[in-house]
């Protein structure tokens, strides 16, 4: 049998606000993966502000693109693609990364593909569990995405549900906010929730009438709002790590209803979760006891491959490498880009 030659791809990601570089073996084995996280920045503004993320990702990605090659212990010379994400994001943020790898690719005389972020989120499965192939469904959470997803086949995705409003992440750390947690909410909401009640407040599940894939946050949301303004108004005290736990449960109560529905429906013996959310440790253990409890196979990234990095990137492109996608040097950002689109 004929061997086939390893891939080595370089992988760029910089579509929010951590600026990242890896190496990627065969689209499985991770062999650098830098991350260089702006979040103490943007702190100070309780998000993430585009302007500061842009020029940040310029001081720091040839540095962090040299750390990824040296960490890998390969050269430029080696690489076989420059694989970037070039949406959905922030667009000045993307356009770094994208001329960028652009540049790279150009001057190395080698091939350039670009990633959906979305892709790279659910590719995060392949390299925390080396067996796992297509199809199966899969649960994308993160700031800017809240997306049951169809994976059908590698780079072949079918949506099947999505937030209306809110995506959860954004849901997490504007209620972090307004309970005065701060940013980044999701981290600080999993953690205080440990010491709350998930009893304590009813908040509101919200179910999308005509579709029952579809998510709402942003009532689950304003009831945290209201709740809290209620009790300054009546001199009450409250709970901050109840509030938290309270909400965290509504939220999760959601996405795994919806998500065991899909499984029921789609008879999926497979199911991933992906994306920053999905580092969130009670989201993790709902979503473990209903697949056992459903006889299917949870799979989920360690917490570093959920939350934004490249090395996702570069195990989503190298399906594509397989499949011969290659971009031209007239890639752009896209910043709404949708997934299944080229
Ligand atoms: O995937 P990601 O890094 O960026 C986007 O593509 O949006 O996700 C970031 C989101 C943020 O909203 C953050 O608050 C949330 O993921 N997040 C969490 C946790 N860790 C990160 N949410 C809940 N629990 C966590 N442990
Ligand atoms: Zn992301």
């Amino acid at each position: 049998m004929e061997e086939r030659k390893d891939v080595l791809i370089l992988a760029i990601e910089s579509s929010c606000d951590e600026t990242a570089a890896a190496v990627v073996k065969n689209g499985r084995e991770v062999l650098s993966n830098i991350i260089f996280s702006q979040i103490g920045l943007h702190t100070l503004y309780g998000g993430v502000v585009p302007e500061i993320a842009s020029r940040k990702h310029i001081e720091k990605i040839n540095q962090v693109i040299l750390t990824a090659l040296s960490e890998a212990g390969v050269t430029l010379k080696e690489i076989d693609a420059i694989s970037v994400t070039y949406g959905p994001g922030l667009v000045g943020a993307l356009l770094v990364g994208v001329a960028e790898a652009k540049a790279i690719a150009y001057a190395a005389h080698k091939p350039l593909i670009g990633v959906h972020h979305i892709e790279g989120h659910i590719a995060a499965n392949y390299i925390a569990h080396q067996e796992l192939e297509p199809p199966f469904l899969c649960l994308v959470v993160s700031g800017g995405h809240t997306h049951l997803v169809q994976a059908e086949d590698y780079g072949r995705f079918r949506i099947i549900g999505r937030t209306r409003d809110d995506a959860a992440g954004e849901a997490f750390d504007k209620v972090a906010r307004a309970i005065g947690l701060g940013y980044p909410g999701g981290p600080k909401i999993d953690k205080v929730s440990k010491e709350g009640d998930p009893e304590a407040v009813s908040f509101p599940r919200a179910h999308v009438g005509d579709s029952p894939y579809d998510f709402s946050f942003s009532g689950v949301k304003s009831a945290v709002l209201n709740y809290i303004n209620g009790c300054q108004m009546k001199g009450e005290s409250w709970k901050q790590a109840d509030v938290a736990a309270s909400f965290q449960k509504a939220v999760i109560d959601v996405l795994v209803e919806n998500a065991m529905r899909a499984v029921r429906e789609y008879k999926a013996d497979k199911f991933a979760i992906a994306g920053g959310v999905a580092a969130n440790s009670a989201l993790r253990s709902a979503m473990k006891e209903a697949c056992e409890e459903q006889g299917v196979t949870l799979y989920f990234p360690p917490p570093v491959y959920c939350t934004d990095n490249a090395a996702m990137i570069g195990a989503a492109a190298y399906y594509e490498y397989l499949n011969g996608t290659r971009h031209g040097w007239d890639l752009n950002a896209v910043p709404n880009l949708k997934l299944g689109e080229r």
